[in-house]
């Protein structure tokens, strides 16, 4: 990396003392899922960071135990120079997590994620980070790359996509293909935006829909089993080199996506856990889940 990566400037001890600059809901009202694009101002302080990487919140108030909340990690979704451009904001893009309790029936609202989805402008957000020096773009415009995503793991894709195809000086030349999964067509996070990045290279995007599509086995249709469809064009990219392949999302998602290329190499007589170690060990396959 010619860059300099900039870690933790900011600690869970003294954290940075953002504000919440905006809250654009993601999904229509009429869905049971909430999603927030959330920019929050970084303008008093020296907190910079690249596609990529994670900030932390800090949630206000207490946990059970009376002590602080610990904090959340979240993946950033703008690129270093920020949804405005002037390198003095950070977006994130949350999902508000609401369940019922598996004993007791009652509902439960995650802490930070509710938090977070219910700021408003203005609003003080305790912030810490960056973290993450690993899941980061290569520098070369030749690369091709492979982003895989469920839900809100399309956040460092966004960031990926805007510097890449919009702030870059020079043309991204190199092939860019997303898997992106999610529940219904309502749930497709920026659609618009990553639509029109199909028409400014050479990027294309599959997604994978499923309370909408059944894979060839009549079950939901996730993101592995449209890697399973596409294996032999992504094993032959990976096998040519120069192909950084990206994970973002739900951890469930790992162990068909190996399968589903333990399979390609197979055919081919080889180990994938192998081939991929060696893959991992060389910079060209990154992974977060959660
Ligand atoms: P908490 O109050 O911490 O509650 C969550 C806990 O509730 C879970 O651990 C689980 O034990 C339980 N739970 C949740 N759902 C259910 C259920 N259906 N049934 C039973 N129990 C359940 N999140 C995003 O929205 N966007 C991101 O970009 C993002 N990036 C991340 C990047 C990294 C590197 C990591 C590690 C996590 C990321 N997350 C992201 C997840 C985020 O950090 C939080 O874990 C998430 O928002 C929930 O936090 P919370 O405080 O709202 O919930
Ligand atoms: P589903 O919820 O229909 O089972 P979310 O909005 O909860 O983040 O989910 C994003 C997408 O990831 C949804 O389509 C969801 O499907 C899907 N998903 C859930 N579990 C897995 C898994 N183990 N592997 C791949 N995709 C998954």
């Amino acid at each position: 990396m010619g860059v300099e990566v900039a870690i933790n400037t900011y600690r869970p001890k003294e954290p940075y003392k953002g504000k919440a600059l905006s809250n654009v809901p993601l999904i229509v009202e009429t869905s049971p899922n909430d999603v927030r694009h959330v920019t929050l101002d970084l303008s008093e302080g020296s907190l910079r960071y690249i596609e990529g990487q994670s900030i932390g919140i800090l949630p206000p108030g207490l946990d059970a135990n009376g002590k602080p909340h610990k904090l959340r990690l979240y993946s950033i979704a703008s690129s270093r120079l920020g949804d405005n451009g002037d390198a003095k904001t950070v977006s994130v893009c949350v999902k508000r997590v609401v369940y019922k309790h598996p004993e007791t029936g009652e509902e439960v609202r995650g802490v930070a994620s509710n938090f977070i989805c219910n700021l408003k402008p203005g609003d003080e957000v305790m912030i810490t980070g960056p973290v993450g020096k690993t899941f980061l773009l290569p520098e070369d415009p030749t690369a091709n790359l492979i982003l895989i995503a469920t839900g809100t793991g399309i956040a460092p894709f966004r960031a990926f996509l805007r510097h890449i195809y919009d702030e870059l000086p020079t043309p991204w030349l190199g092939k860019v293909l997303l898997f992106f999964g999610m529940q219904k067509s309502e749930d497709y996070l920026y659609e618009e935006e990553l639509a029109e990045y199909t028409k400014k290279g050479d990027f294309e995007i599959i997604t994978a829909i499923s309370r909408e599509q059944t894979n060839a086995q009549g079950g939901k249709m996730y993101v592995q089993h449209r890697i399973a469809e596409h294996v032999d064009r992504l094993w032959s990219m990976i096998q040519a080199g120069n192909t950084y392949t990206f994970i973002c999302g739900l951890r469930g998602m790992e162990d068909g996506i190996d399968a589903a290329f333990s399979a390609a190499a197979s055919e081919k007589g080889i180990t994938w856990s192998e081939y991929q170690y060696q893959l991992k060990q060389n910079d060209f396959w990154h992974v977060e889940t959660y």
